[in-house]
């Protein structure tokens, strides 16, 4: 595997300059976010003064806890352009998140946003060790999600050859694998997994492919499969975040060379960890609710917008910025079975470990007698027999009722028989 120590001279100043030059740094920038959308935004505004709160009150960092929450529903409700804190005009591009109910989110980009992105999105490509020049095959989405534009336009600033195949059309992915030979793959860990599956399918070996670092996220993902596409690709899988509500991709980034959490671009985004239920903050390295501010965006600026994304705020390491640790999940994805709080990721981290279990997972929640029932839907390996596959669906109902506490059914399936995403895998099917 590619050495991805950063060289020296290469990063940004600001990554390794001290904390209280980010403080400072910081400090102004807020001032001037808050003073911008105040002035320009009616729902903050009234969101403010309802508060009993100005943006002069503002003269230390934590002072910010004492703004209102903003969240998805008030972007809902201001929807299409009513968050926006400059003229439409200046606004040069538009992304929109889906969302599974009702109106989407929309988000704008002045010149100077689109600058800051491509500019983020760069330094998270080189913290994951890619480098200028390298072939960088961008399979998220291209589209109102933020995922294909953002990642193509940092791989461009970084100077690297973009290929931008998109998502979908998998056989055609491992085509242009093996024949343009990328560096680097940026895409989501779950799609990864199906091009994986091509690439052995059209009898190619995937660890001799040229790819060297993965930049994989939008979409929870454990350690454990880390570890399976660190082994199958034999290459660096790095973790990226980012919602389109605060940007985009490029948030926060893993450093190649640690490995050990998700570095947060202080330098733009003002992070606080916030009790999901309360709203509370909570003390530096609790779990909780990721709040995020936004300290340099023009078009759409965020004051304390709630995630839904449930992490903690760890000290800087490879990085003068504090380190997000890898997301669990987030709130909306939380199952409850029979009160028992259920996470994705923690049914993928036991599974991971039985070697006849395949990562393709889908969770699926039903009621029986008006009570929760949690039935994993899992694929086994190709080179699994029946009766190891058995074996590991009991090993993997007894692990999640020693390790979570809740009993589960586990349906064992032949491979490529569950659902497959092009983007973000859907985890949870609830039929309740
Ligand atoms: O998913 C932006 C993105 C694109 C990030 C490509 C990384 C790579 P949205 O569609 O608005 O934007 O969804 C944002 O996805 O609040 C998280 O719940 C989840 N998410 C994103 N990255 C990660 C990650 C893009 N690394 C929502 N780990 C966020 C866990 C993630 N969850």
């Amino acid at each position: 595997m590619r050495d991805v120590t950063p060289a020296p001279g290469t990063l940004d100043p600001i990554e390794t300059a001290s904390r209280d030059e980010l403080t400072a740094l910081q400090l102004a920038r807020l001032r001037g976010t808050l003073a911008h959308a105040y002035d320009n935004v009616p729902h903050y505004r009234e969101a403010f003064a309802a508060h009993g709160v100005h943006p002069s009150d503002l003269t230390d960092l934590s002072d910010i806890s004492r703004f209102p929450l903003t969240t998805k529903d008030d972007l809902r409700a201001n929807y299409p352009f009513g968050m926006f804190a400059v003229p439409r005009e200046r606004v040069l591009r538009l992304h929109a998140s889906s969302g599974t109910t009702g109106r989407p989110t929309v988000v704008g980009y002045t010149a100077a946003d689109l600058d800051t992105w491509a500019s983020l999105m760069a330094r998270s490509i080189r913290a994951s060790g890619g480098r200028p020049g390298d072939i960088v095959h961008v399979a998220y989405g291209y589209g109102l999600f933020t995922g294909g534009l953002g990642a193509h336009y940092g791989a461009e600033r970084l100077g690297c050859t973009v290929v931008p195949v998109s998502g979908g059309m998998t056989e055609r992915q491992a085509m242009l694998i093996r024949d343009f030979r990328p560096d680097v793959i940026m895409v989501t860990p779950s799609y990864l997994l199906a091009i994986v599956d091509e690439m052995e399918r059209q009898g190619l070996d995937p660890r001799a492919s040229s790819l060297q670092v993965g930049i994989l996220g939008a979409e929870p993902w454990t350690e454990d499969m880390r570890l399976e596409i660190e082994t199958r690709l034999d290459m660096h899988a790095v973790d990226v975040y980012g919602l389109s509500e605060v940007m985009g991709p490029g948030v926060a980034n893993e450093c190649a060379e640690t490995k050990d959490g998700l570095t947060i671009w202080e330098d733009h985004f003002y992070p606080e960890i916030v009790d999901p239920d309360t709203g509370e903050v909570l003390p530096e390295g609790a779990r909780g609710e990721l709040v995020i501010t936004s300290l340099t965006k023009e078009a759409m600026p965020v004051i304390r917008y709630r995630t839904r994304d449930l992490t903690r705020l760890l000290p800087g390491t490879a990085r003068t910025m504090r380190r997000l640790e890898k997301i669990t999940g987030r709130s909306d994805d939380m199952m409850i079975v029979r009160g028992v709080n259920v996470f994705p990721t923690q049914i993928e981290e036991l599974l991971l470990r039985e070697p006849a279990l395949s990562p393709h997972f889908q969770c699926v929640l039903t009621r029986r007698d008006r009570l929760d029932a949690l039935t994993v839907r899992v694929e086994h390996r190709p080179d699994a027999t029946p009766s190891a596959a058995r074996d590991a669906a009991d090993a993997l109902q007894r692990a999640v009722k020693g390790a979570v506490g809740v009993t589960i059914a586990v349906e064992v399936l032949a491979p490529g028989t569950v659902e497959r995403s092009a983007g973000k895998m859907r985890r949870v099917i609830d039929n309740r």
